[in-house]
């Protein structure tokens, strides 16, 4: 990020923050997220896609939401994606403006529609038919009628880990478009006193660097809009494109910029819009990753290390698959460098492990670093999407802190967990008690 650099100490810093300093003050392992790197991130897109027409911008909560993280996407002006009820709970907690909240989710059940419909969120994005029965009921129940987007599966295979397509026909998301579910799902939207249609959604995949996926999924997408014209003579306003912007880890990766992303998708929603002679739609979209995954770093302190001889270092850090699981779900990559000797020539190449009790958790492999000492401060780059959001207690590891740092300042927003919160839920029924 544009804010990092190496101080008069040969120190990383972030945010002006030496992030030695922070390791000391905070403890490690110690999650960072960059203030004005996320805020760049976030009025970049925004920009990029209003320089075409009427656009919203929505942040992926599922990427990393906090309600501090959910003050800034509401202060730059985005709209805000969620997926659970309890997204929704952060989301309403942190006082984020109901009117710019998409509720997603494949499997929404009946308290969290009413939740959504209670809170008064803008969107539900419907995502098959029994979900379609059960919001309509609720509705009619609530004496109200909620505006929906439909989620349609375009049948696009992303190049991205199949694990993270979604776009795909065989997929467990949302209406099928190409054996004719989509439209039938339309259909009896239109139908039902208790919803509004009033666009569709789609979303492909993540980490995605080929425009081309986009650009072909928003020309399926404007078809299809025109054949709801034609068979309905319904006019919908909206339509959802998703996320899904790659972003760069390592070598190799060769991420979009926001506005390659407008640019591919922009003109042909508008071309699209012109040849069927409809209006052109109002276009959302809702990265996450592209927001939040460059502003993250996540620092570890060194412990113990292995050498197999003739075929490999392990150096092992205080945190692993419980904070970071992609690498270990995903073989997801990542570069880092040693916070505290930032400035020395890499002499050695050791593979970083982490510290569960398990031969798959193994956060970076091969990676060139400077003499490593144990106490050495490793910092892992682009950590800020699906790190926190997707990290556990397995092995009963507390879950680390989160810093937000900006020029200067850093402020705690999310505190380390201790033993007692590993204890919070646990009980001992009376039969077990000691005599
Ligand atoms: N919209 C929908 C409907 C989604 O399912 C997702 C991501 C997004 C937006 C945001 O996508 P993004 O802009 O962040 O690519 N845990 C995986 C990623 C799973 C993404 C799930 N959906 C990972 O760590 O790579």
């Amino acid at each position: 990020t544009g804010t990092m650099k190496i101080n008069s100490q040969g120190n990383l810093e972030i945010g002006g923050m030496d992030t030695v300093d922070l390791a000391r003050k905070f403890g490690t392992p110690l999650w960072i997220i960059d203030e004005e790197g996320f805020r760049r991130n976030c009025r970049n897109i925004k920009k990029a896609f209003s320089l075409y027409g009427d656009s919203q911008v929505l942040y992926a909560s599922k990427t990393l939401a906090t309600m501090a993280i959910y003050r800034i996407v509401e202060q730059e002006g985005l709209g805000l994606d969620v997926v659970s009820g309890g997204e929704l709970y952060t989301a309403l907690k942190a006082g984020f403006p109901m009117q710019k909240v998409y509720f997603h989710g494949n499997n929404k059940s009946r308290e969290e529609l009413r939740m959504a419909i209670c809170a008064g969120v803008a969107r539900i994005v419907v995502d098959n038919f029994y979900e379609l029965e059960l919001l309509n009921q609720l509705c009619t129940e609530e004496n109200c009628q909620q505006e929906i987007l439909l989620r349609v599966t375009p049948g696009v295979e992303a190049h991205t880990h199949e694990y993270i397509q979604t776009g795909q026909i065989d997929s467990k998301f949302g209406f099928t478009l190409s054996d004719g579910q989509a439209m039938e799902g339309v259909k009896k939207a239109l139908s039902m006193p208790g919803i509004k249609l009033v666009g569709l959604h789609c979303h492909i995949g993540s980490q995605i660097f080929a425009m081309q996926s986009f650009q072909y999924t928003s020309s399926i997408m404007m078809d299809f809009w025109a054949e709801i014209k034609r068979t309905s003579g319904c006019q919908l306003e909206e339509l959802n494109l998703g996320g899904g912007l790659g972003i760069y880890y390592v070598a190799g990766d060769e991420p979009r910029k926001a506005e390659e992303w407008a640019k591919a998708v922009m003109p042909v929603v508008q071309e699209k819009a012109r040849q069927h002679g409809l209006k052109v739609p109002r276009i959302i979209v809702e990265p996450g990753r592209a927001i939040a995954g460059p502003a993250g770093l996540t620092l570890y302190t060194l412990g113990s290390s292995k050498e197999v001889k003739g075929i490999r270092k392990y150096v092992a850090v205080d945190g692993g698959m419980t904070d970071n699981p992609r690498p270990a779900l995903y073989a997801a990559k990542y570069q880092a460098l040693l916070a505290n000797k930032a400035e020395e020539k890499p002499v050695e190449t050791v593979s970083i492990a982490g510290k569960c009790c398990e031969s798959g958790d193994m956060l970076i492999w091969d990676l060139e670093l400077p003499w490593v000492e144990a106490g050495d401060i490793l910092a892992v780059l682009a950590t800020g999407a699906y790190n926190y959001s997707m990290s556990s207690n397995y092995n009963r590891l507390p879950r680390p802190a989160m810093v937000l740092v900006k020029q200067g300042q850093a402020d705690l927003i999310i505190k380390r967990e201790n033993y007692e919160d590993l204890l919070r839920n646990d009980l001992i029924p009376e039969r077990l008690e000691r005599d």
